[in-house]
């Protein structure tokens, strides 16, 4: 008997793994679950990780992800990692990367840019990942991880 096993092994799905604390909910928001597809989800929150002291963890049954919605994972939960499990095996793991320009994802929290006005697609130019700063390609407004987050 495994006495450390807090949430079951899933047969077919998706683990995300390694999501910074505190923002499971935000990424169950990205899927658009639970109320997305009827899937199986298991979340856990601030489990003790041996890499970032705690973590959340999010399991999707019998679903894969979209890259779109890895990308915007990224934003988030910029360690977290990407396993697609099948017949209980991990058979595909990859870590989520944020790109080098986000576009189309966000809108700019300056309610007086252009992006607002004209039908241009909102870009952001990503000068810090770590933590995450997004600046407007068009206004230059920086945007800080809790202005992201609020937009999921
Ligand atoms: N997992 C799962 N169901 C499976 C297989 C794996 O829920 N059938 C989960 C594990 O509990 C873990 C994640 O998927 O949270 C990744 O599994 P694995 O690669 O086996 O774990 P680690 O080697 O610890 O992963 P890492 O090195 O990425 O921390
Ligand atoms: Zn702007």
């Amino acid at each position: 008997m495994e006495r450390d096993i807090r949430v079951k092994k899933i047969k077919d799905g998706t683990v995300i793994d390694h999501i910074t604390a505190g923002q499971a909910l935000n990424v169950l928001r990205i899927l658009n679950l639970p109320s997305g597809s009827g899937a199986t989800v298991t979340v856990a929150m601030n489990v003790p990780s041996r890499k970032a002291g705690v973590k959340d963890i999010v399991k999707v049954e019998g679903r894969e992800l979209r890259s779109e919605e890895v990308d915007r994972i990224a934003l988030l939960a910029p360690e977290a990692t990407i396993n697609i499990v099948r017949n209980y095996r991990v058979v595909e793991k990859k870590k989520v990367a944020i790109p080098q320009m986000v576009e189309g994802v966000l809108g700019c929290a300056n309610p007086n840019c252009i992006t607002h006005v004209e039908p241009v697609k909102p870009r952001f130019i990503v000068e810090s990942k770590k933590p995450i700063r997004l600046r407007c390609h068009y206004c230059e407004r920086v945007m800080c991880e809790a202005e992201i987050a609020k937009q999921f």
